[in-house]
């Protein structure tokens, strides 16, 4: 990986607006190193976890399929259904996406950092903080696919400069409350569509990172 600070002029042809910090990392080594295959090995078999390409929109499709409307619900909130084939097609497009892949090749897992969602209401994220967007289709849930991916996330957002990750759940949101505790210091805010998460991450997080935690693949 090069050596290079970041600054104010720091190049954005990553795709995501680049955060003002002194880190020492390329933010287009940061997005490579977040898109690496990696292995994650689970009581179902070994997992596979690469950055999205535009050819996942079948499997993302099939495994929106797999998942009841109730998890469909925590992830998009309005109305536990799945995004149509269009949104689903411009996620995997956006530069921090990956997906989890079973041995089989079933897409087992999504998960996408991108710039926050505007709550009605409420005045627009700084530009400090990173949105996590992540699903586990229930048939893999349990497995902690979803610890590792939001862990991932987690020390990409660091990388490229982040401070905070916010994700949004239509309820409680147990699962994801004790995911991101696990990373960093995290509170939650209610609004009318459900609550929004909020957690601080620092450098400390970056030991989440899959190519370091995992074996490299491909
Ligand atoms: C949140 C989600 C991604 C977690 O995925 P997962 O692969 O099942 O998570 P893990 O196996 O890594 O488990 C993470 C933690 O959640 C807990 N957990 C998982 N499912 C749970 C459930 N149904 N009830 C209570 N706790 C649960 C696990 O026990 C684990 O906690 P622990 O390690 O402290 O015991 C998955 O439940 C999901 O897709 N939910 C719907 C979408 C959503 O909420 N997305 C977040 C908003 S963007």
């Amino acid at each position: 990986m090069s050596v290079q600070s970041l600054s104010e002029s720091a190049p954005t042809d990553t795709g995501l607006p680049v955060r003002a910090r002194r880190l020492g990392t390329d933010p287009r080594d940061a997005l490579a190193l977040a898109r690496r295959p990696w292995t994650l090995e689970t009581a179902a078999g070994t997992v596979t976890v690469r950055g999205a390409v535009p050819a996942d929109l079948r499997g993302v499709a099939l495994m929106h399929g797999r998942c009841s409307a109730q998890t469909l619900l925590q992830r998009y909130l309005r109305g536990g259904t799945a995004p149509s084939l269009t949104t689903m097609s411009a996620l995997l497009q956006q530069p921090l996406v990956v997906v989890a892949l079973s041995e089989a090749g079933d897409v087992v897992g999504l998960a996408s950092g991108s710039r926050p969602a505007q709550l009605p209401g409420r005045d627009a994220e700084p530009g400090r903080t990173l949105q996590l967007g992540l699903v586990v289709p229930d048939d893999a849930q349990r497995l902690g696919i979803g610890r590792a991916l939001a862990a991932h996330v987690a020390a990409s957002a660091v990388l490229l400069g982040y401070r905070d990750l916010v994700a949004d759940v239509s309820a409680q949101g147990l699962p994801l409350r004790r995911i991101l505790d696990g990373i960093g210091d995290t509170r939650s805010t209610r609004h009318p569509g459900g609550s929004r998460l909020r957690t601080r991450v620092d450098r400390s997080v970056l030991g989440g990172l899959g190519p370091t935690l995992g074996a490299l693949a491909g």
